[in-house]
């Protein structure tokens, strides 16, 4: 990995490709500053027709809709635009509904291209959108959050929420291109950045112990705020990596019958605190699943399968970077017994068995059968540690 000096120059990268083999489904990652400016070169090749249909929402179009509209005017490709609400509400399947109609009485036909231009409540609604209108049309990810860059964005889960859960409805359909523009991060807001940040870690975590120690290392630039040129390929250092990491999981198991489940580290434990929340913006997944991802490491130290300095190595980590690392830290009263019942929902449950996962840095594996009351006392001392 690279380390250059900065010299404020933001404007020139070179394009990093990943591959992610999939059969006659395999399509290519684009990571580059930029690239949303000359989005025509990079969309081009799949166009029946200069025409798109573009997905976004309202503050993705807010910050960064000129640049996407420009671009397209600079390349004479017409775009038609569909621009919903911001927020995981919008993954709902009365929206998908409103955009199915919208898409189809703008006339989209099966050789047309759908844009899903924002972040993972867009790419998730948008791609199901794709799967399932006139049984397939094909679509391009455009991710602008950092969680929609590293993990969202890539290996074709897309789908909406119900009042049963989340993502319970949805289409494993993979785009035909993601183009990772990291110039959209600059406006996004930083507790969203630090939030995705978490999924970042979690590559290292789970199998790639070089990976976290060189976060340690170059944290600092990949999440600055201001991006100059060395921060700037860090950055794409970083999201590309992750890409890479990603689309070798997704790969070797596409509808996650079992390694894709390693992506899940943190999640088990995540998903129970947002869902104690009541997904209404106290806690974003990114910061659950950091949370969750402490309390899988003290699981495993508790079981012998950790060591107790990397697990504080993780918590100075994030505690650098700005994030929260304990159940205490959320703004709601939590109780363990709680936590736990909304494992027992998570769909990694087989035969009322929760399939944790554990390990120590970068050597995660799925557990079952681990004794409940380990996981108690390990919720029960996150909500009480000291803040
Ligand atoms: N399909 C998958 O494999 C997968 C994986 C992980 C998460 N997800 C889904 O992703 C969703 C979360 O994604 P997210 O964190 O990107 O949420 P998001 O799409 O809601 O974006 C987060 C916030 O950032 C704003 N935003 C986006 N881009 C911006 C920009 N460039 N500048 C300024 N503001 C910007 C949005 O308006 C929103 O307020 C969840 O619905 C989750 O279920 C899917
Ligand atoms: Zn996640």
């Amino acid at each position: 990995m690279t380390d250059t000096k900065d010299d404020n120059d933001n404007n020139h990268s070179t394009i990093q490709t990943v591959p992610v083999a999939l059969g006659d489904r395999s399509y290519e990652i684009l990571v580059g500053t930029g690239l949303l400016d000359v989005i025509g070169e990079h969309i081009t090749p799949f166009l029946k027709q200069p025409r798109v249909f573009i997905v976004t929402e309202k503050t993705v179009f807010q910050h960064q809709g000129n640049r996407l509209k420009t671009a397209l005017e600079n390349a004479n490709i017409t775009a038609h635009w569909f621009t919903l609400e911001a927020g995981e509400a919008t993954k709902s399947f009365d929206q998908y509904h409103s955009l199915a109609c919208d898409l189809l009485g703008a006339g989209i036909e099966r050789s047309d291209i759908i844009l899903a231009f924002g972040g993972g409540v867009i790419g998730d609604l948008a791609g199901f959108a794709a799967s399932s209108l006139l049984r397939g049309i094909n679509f391009i990810q455009i991710p602008t959050t950092l969680l929609s860059q590293v993990d969202s964005s890539v290996g074709g889960k897309t789908g909406i929420n119900t009042p049963f859960g989340k993502n319970l409805i949805g289409a494993f359909y993979q785009p035909k291109r993601v183009i990772i523009d990291t110039t959209t991060l600059n406006t996004l807001p930083l507790r969203e950045l630090q939030a995705g940040y978490a999924e970042v870690v979690k590559y290292g975590l789970i199998d790639d112990p070089d990976f976290f120690t060189w976060l340690e290392e170059n944290c600092d630039a990949v999440m600055a705020e201001k991006q100059g040129h060395n921060s700037s390929q860090l950055r794409i250092e970083a999201i590309t990596h992750c890409c890479r990491a990603k689309a070798r999981i997704v790969a070797a198991d596409e509808r996650e019958k079992g390694q894709r489940a390693l992506l899940n580290l943190g999640h088990t434990f995540g998903h129970a605190l947002e869902a104690e929340c009541g997904y209404d913006g106290t806690i974003l997944h990114g910061e659950a699943v950091a949370i969750g991802m402490i309390q899988a490491l003290e699981t495993s130290v508790r079981l012998g399968a950790a060591n107790m300095k990397n697990r504080d190595r993780v918590i100075k980590h994030f505690k650098k970077i700005g994030m929260k690392t304990s159940a205490a830290e959320v703004d709601k009263p939590l109780n363990a017994d709680a936590l736990l019942q909304h494992m027992f929902k998570d769909k990694k449950v087989e035969a009322g068995e929760i399939g944790f996962i554990l390990g120590d840095i970068g050597a995660a594996s799925m557990q079952r059968g681990v004794n409940l009351d380990i996981i108690r006392s390990v919720l029960h001392d996150s909500i009480h540690a000291p803040r």
